[in-house]
């Protein structure tokens, strides 16, 4: 789902903004004025992101729902709120899981391909066209107190996310957990790129994969394609991981639970060799999270 993070284009910090993020970590990362961006490249890139994505990618099945599944635990009957859902895929996973599923997104094109692809066999799954930050919408179609909270790739896309998990830490049940994956803001981000380097060693040539990381700690809005051929690039929001954190954590959220997930080294080769895949194995390009609220 990611690219090489060295392929997209870094907006470089305006001197504003760094300034911003000496004085409150909060509201450095937020950035409301790609909102209306957001929306619109999602619903110009939603027909070939449905195509592409399907049931799921590699990143998906392979990385990010084996560890979901684990850190949810849903129980059948549960009400599950599936944030910025794209297609419905994770919605449907989770209806056949026997959750009540209320899943919603800010591309009302996204919305249109999750209702085309679900069926009564996916369970009881309502879709919603709606922005993670909009705090009173999302009081309006969570009718009762849920159980659980997923958002699967999707907080990096958000140009807020405070505001979702300020209302989720009201529409949760107590004990209930949000869990959310992530790119890896450490590995998998607009100023890390991949690389292979080969140097022969006691006259043996060895070849090293690794990642190079040239900036992290200050929140920023880069624009890159997730899918190799997507039409428009999307606005992408990096934010350091005490920067992710700390939101929750001032929403009154405990964390539980953390996965970080590479590729096994036993996973098929991908097109290239420099790229997320099995020469990865040591290197996670994606983080799982489970926050509690108390
Ligand atoms: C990378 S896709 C992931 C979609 C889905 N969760 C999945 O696993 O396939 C990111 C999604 O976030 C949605 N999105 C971005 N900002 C949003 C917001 N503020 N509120 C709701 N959805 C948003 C986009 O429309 C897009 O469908």
């Amino acid at each position: 789902m990611a690219l090489a993070s060295g392929e997209a284009k870094n907006c470089p910090p305006s001197a504003e903004r760094e300034d911003l993020a000496e004085s409150s970590t909060l509201s450095a990362s937020s950035f409301p004025e790609y909102r209306h961006e957001v929306k619109q490249v999602w619903n110009h890139n939603s027909a070939y992101w449905d195509s592409y994505m399907g049931e799921g990618n590699d990143f998906v099945n392979v990385l990010c729902w084996p560890a979901i599944e684990e850190l949810l635990e849903i129980e059948p009957g549960q009400m599950v709120l599936d944030i910025a859902c794209g297609n419905g895929l994770t919605s449907r996973r989770l209806g056949r899981l026997g959750a009540r599923v209320i899943a919603f997104d800010v591309a009302e094109e996204m919305i249109r391909f999750a209702k085309q692809r679900s069926s009564d066999e996916d369970g009881d799954i309502q879709f919603h066209v709606l922005d993670a930050s909009d705090e009173s919408g999302l009081e309006r179609i969570c009718k009762e107190r849920i159980d659980a909270a997923l958002s699967n790739m999707a907080l990096f896309d958000m140009a807020e996310i405070e505001p979702v998990f300020r209302t989720l830490h009201r529409l949760l049940k107590p004990g209930g957990c949000f869990v959310f994956s992530m790119m890896h803001p450490c590995f998998n981000q607009a100023h890390s790129a991949l690389f292979c380097e080969r140097e022969e060693v006691d006259g043996e040539e060895v070849t090293t994969y690794g990642v190079r990381v040239a900036g992290y700690m200050t929140p920023t809005m880069h624009k890159g394609r997730a899918l190799a051929g997507q039409p428009l690039p999307q606005p992408y929001f990096h934010r350091p991981l005490h920067a992710l954190l700390s939101i929750g954590l001032e929403a009154g959220f405990v964390l539980t639970g953390i996965e970080e997930r590479a590729f096994p080294a036993s996973h098929p080769p991908g097109r290239q060799d420099v790229s997320w895949g099995p020469n990865f194995s040591e290197i996670p390009p994606v983080i799982i999270f489970r926050m509690l609220r108390p």
